[in-house]
């Protein structure tokens, strides 16, 4: 059999996260710059090749496949490879098939996604007021969103919020998000802004850290550490009012790449072994040169024994754009 994945610092890597589009139907102020320049569709892995690159890794141990983007339901055909990759949960090779999106095209493929196996799902939402909806998303609509997550939990699937703390945009809203995913009976997780491409303004205008909002929460609630893990990089709370769970994911203020257990690939089949980090790996070349997975196969190992120990984010003081060039959009999160 193939011999798991383990780098040099010992961490199995055992999460593999998908990009299959750098594009979006949002624009968010933190994410991107409003006018964005795609890559041409012509550079990207087509859905069979997706197929093909995540077998190879489910191969060596992967247990957990996120499928994010850009927004992963705005490529074309995307039920296709979901469809492909759920006969994996069949075989019991593969744990979860989950996906990261925006919900603005969910409640059109919220039944589908349930059929292929996707019983869990992250959804983006950085603040309940339409207005100020619209103003960090520039094109998105709260309603659809909204339409989208009742529709993903109407089919049985289970909704967690993920919204970014943002200085002078949601901070003041922070437990009225706490209070509607729990009224919901959904967790939330808390996520600190990190410096990942230019979005045209100064990053750190908008950076809060979430010890910040931790302490102003405990004014209000009391938060009970939850041992509650799923893979990812949050750790959890009970709020004891809500009865729900809060993460937080907290790169900046408390690093977590200790325990790190994913990498991820771009929908141009860049594998990056860390998301604050420019090392990468060209995946698409061998995936094309052969049918035969052996020239691809020996490219992962290789990469794998190159994942650096954490991330690097730094913003330059000078020109105050960030160390890692490439938006979040590309690389999947
Ligand atoms: P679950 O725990 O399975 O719900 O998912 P997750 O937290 O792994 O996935 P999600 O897409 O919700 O990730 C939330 C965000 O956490 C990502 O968009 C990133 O901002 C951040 N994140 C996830 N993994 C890493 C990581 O390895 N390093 C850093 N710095 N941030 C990460
Ligand atoms: N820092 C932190 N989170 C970000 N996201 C997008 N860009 C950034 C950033 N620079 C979030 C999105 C989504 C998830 C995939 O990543 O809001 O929830
Ligand atoms: Fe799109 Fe997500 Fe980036 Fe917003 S954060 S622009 S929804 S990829």
């Amino acid at each position: 059999a193939d011999t798991p994945l383990i780098d040099p610092y010992g961490r199995s890597i055992e999460y593999l996260r998908v990009s299959v589009t750098d594009r979006c139907d949002f624009r968010c102020v933190y994410c991107m710059t409003e006018h964005m320049t795609f890559l041409p569709k012509r550079d990207l892995l087509s859905l069979e090749e997706l197929d093909r690159l995540c077998a190879a890794f489910i191969r060596r141990g992967v247990k957990k496949l996120r499928i994010t983007g850009g927004e992963p339901l705005v490529r074309r055909n995307i039920l296709w490879l979901f469809r492909a990759l759920g006969r994996h949960l069949e075989t019991g090779a593969l744990e979860e098939l989950t996906l990261t999106t925006n919900a603005s095209q969910l409640e059109k493929y919220a039944g589908e996604l349930y059929s292929a196996g996707v019983r869990r799902i992250n959804v983006s939402l950085d603040t309940l007021d339409p207005v100020k909806f619209k103003a960090v998303t520039r094109w998105g609509d709260l309603g659809t969103v909204l339409r989208g997550v009742d529709a993903a939990e109407a089919a049985g699937i289970h909704v967690k919020f993920n919204a970014v703390a943002l200085k002078g945009i949601n901070e003041d809203e922070i437990e009225s998000l706490v209070r509607f995913a729990h009224g919901r009976g959904a967790d939330l997780t808390l996520i600190e802004t990190m410096p990942l491409g230019d979005i045209g303004e100064d990053r750190t205008d908008q950076y809060l850290p979430l010890s910040i909002v931790r302490a102003r929460l405990m004014d209000r609630l009391t938060l009970e550490d939850n041992p509650y893990r799923t893979g990812g990089p949050a750790r959890y709370v009970t709020v004891k009012e809500t009865g729900g769970r809060l993460g937080f994911i907290t790169p900046l203020t408390h690093n977590f790449c200790e325990s790190c257990n994913r990498v991820r690939v771009t929908c141009t089949g860049q594998l990056y072994m860390c998301l604050g980090q420019e090392d990468d790996a060209d995946l698409r070349a061998p995936l094309r040169a052969s049918p035969d997975d052996a020239a691809l196969d020996a490219a992962i190992v290789e990469a794998i024994s190159r994942k650096p120990k954490g991330h690097d984010f730094i913003i330059d003081r000078r020109t105050k754009k960030p160390s890692v060039r490439r938006h979040m959009s590309v690389t999947g999160g």
